[in-house]
């Protein structure tokens, strides 16, 4: 195996320092939920590989979609007034997925490329539209929408910005909603909402609302800890945002295509987004695409940008591409074909009642679990919130111990991250849970 001090590639989202005394992972194949490394050992990849391999590494239907689309047209793009008939045909079948509440699509070839997208269509909107001042956007602590300059600047979490001179300076940040850490001792869920509301309602007042061009939040924060919201903190947001007049662009990079038991992460939570931005589970990972889903008002904004600019300036080679297009049309046929709706229902229960059992353990705060997301947070003491102090990085740990185990989570911190892909089955998330289990007591059996 090669050694990461002289592995050719930069790894995304990883220690250099920590990494240099070990070994990178590196796969060779996969089948199922299962990922084989190149010396043989076989692990259960409870992240669907970066939260995006949501029909698992063998889906015979994808893979049969992507072939016959490369024999027929291998390249093209989105672009000139050109299109591929894959990518034309997707973009009715979104539309019409989303019943008639988008109007157009834009296609782009990553996640960062949406977010990235849709400020620009905002900002786009707001001079087309005659109220310039409308640029700056709202955003979440701990919140991540992605690695481009603009979609890092919406980043709540720091190691985005630090190096970097970011964010740039038009963000509005309002509070992260995390009830199990962030509440005060003896306040309610309802309470704790109120509160954050209420700092959330002053932050925008402060910037003057009428220079709001929108607000991008994610329905449930994934890389941000999986911060699954109280049942009354969407609706109350919803409604503190239309008494402000701000847009909701809602980005479904991670909680779209079924994550979170619904087509769109949006109608887990009844909201009604001005745009939404999809990438990963569009194509369940197998091809790289990314979309903006924009509403009647930004697509007549872009619409009279045209008027206003002539040609629009903004536009990539590889978003649509004929290719992925294909295998996002089956993914969506597989979602609908499969009952995927139902499947997941069921893989949340089985996922919420396997974890539950982790609480048990004295170190394990709290559970998380919505759809087929799902955290475990780790604390020194649970009961009393009290945190492991950071340097014993005690999630790290845990996550190196579970690969030993042949299991693949995600440390954020001290929260270890869970996005099985959503064909796994009652007995896998069983056996996923007992080797985090099994990783959790090793480590702190360690010493140090
Ligand atoms: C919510 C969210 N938005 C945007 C992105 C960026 O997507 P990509 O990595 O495809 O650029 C991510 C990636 O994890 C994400 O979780």
């Amino acid at each position: 195996m090669a050694d990461l001090a002289t592995a050719p590639l930069v790894y995304s989202f990883t220690d250099h320092r920590v990494y240099r005394r070990e070994s990178p992972l590196v796969i060779a194949e996969g089948d199922g939920i299962r990922i084989r490394d190149t010396a043989g050992k076989e692990y259960i990849d409870a992240l669907s590989g970066l939260w995006h391999a949501n029909l698992g590494f063998s889906d015979a239907e994808l893979i049969e979609a992507a072939t016959s689309a490369y024999a027929r047209l291998p390249a093209f793009a989105c672009a000139l007034g050109r299109s591929s008939a894959e990518s034309e045909s997707l973009a009715h079948e979104l539309l019409a997925a989303s019943g008639g509440h988008f109007t157009s699509v834009y296609f782009a070839a990553s996640g960062s490329e949406a977010v990235e997208s849709v400020l620009k269509f905002l900002w786009l909107a707001s001079n087309a539209n005659g109220t310039p001042s409308r640029k700056l956007v709202v955003t979440r602590d701990s919140g991540f929408h992605g690695t481009t300059l603009g979609a890092a600047s919406l980043a709540g979490i720091t190691n985005q910005h630090a190096g970097f001179d970011l964010p740039l300076p038009f963000t509005v940040r309002v509070p992260r909603v995390h009830f199990y850490r962030d509440h005060l001792d003896g306040e309610t869920e309802d309470e704790y909402i109120d509160r954050i509301l209420r700092t959330t309602r002053r932050r925008i007042v402060a910037a003057g609302p009428e220079n709001v061009a929108a607000m991008v939040a994610e329905p449930v924060m994934a890389a941000g800890g999986v911060l699954v919201p109280p049942d009354g903190y969407w609706p109350a947001m919803a409604r503190l945002l239309d008494d402000l007049g701000i847009p909701l662009v809602s980005d479904e990079v991670v909680c779209g295509f079924g994550r979170l038991g619904h087509l769109f992460g949006y109608q887990r939570f009844g909201l009604r987004p001005a745009a939404v931005t999809v990438a990963k589970g569009i194509t369940a990972g197998y091809a790289p695409l990314g979309a903006v889903l924009l509403g009647a008002d930004l697509t007549d904004s872009v619409a009279a940008a045209a008027e206003k600019y002539g040609v629009l300036g903004h536009g990539s080679t590889y978003g649509g591409h004929p290719v992925a297009a294909a295998v996002a049309r089956a993914n969506l046929r597989a979602f609908h074909e499969r009952g995927t709706q139902h499947r997941v229902a069921e893989l949340e229960a089985s996922l919420r009642a396997s974890l539950e059992s982790l609480l048990d353990l004295p170190v394990v705060g709290e559970v998380r679990c919505v759809g087929g997301l799902a955290a475990v947070e780790l604390m020194a003491d649970g009961a009393a919130r009290r945190p492991f102090d950071p340097e014993r990085r005690i999630g790290r740990r845990v996550a190196a111990r579970a690969r030993e185990f042949g299991l693949i989570v995600r440390d954020l911190g001290d929260v270890l991250a869970l996005c099985p892909p959503l064909i796994t089955s009652v007995s896998e998330v069983s056996e996923i849970v007992s080797r985090l289990h099994k990783a959790i007591t090793a480590t702190l059996e360690e010493k140090a």
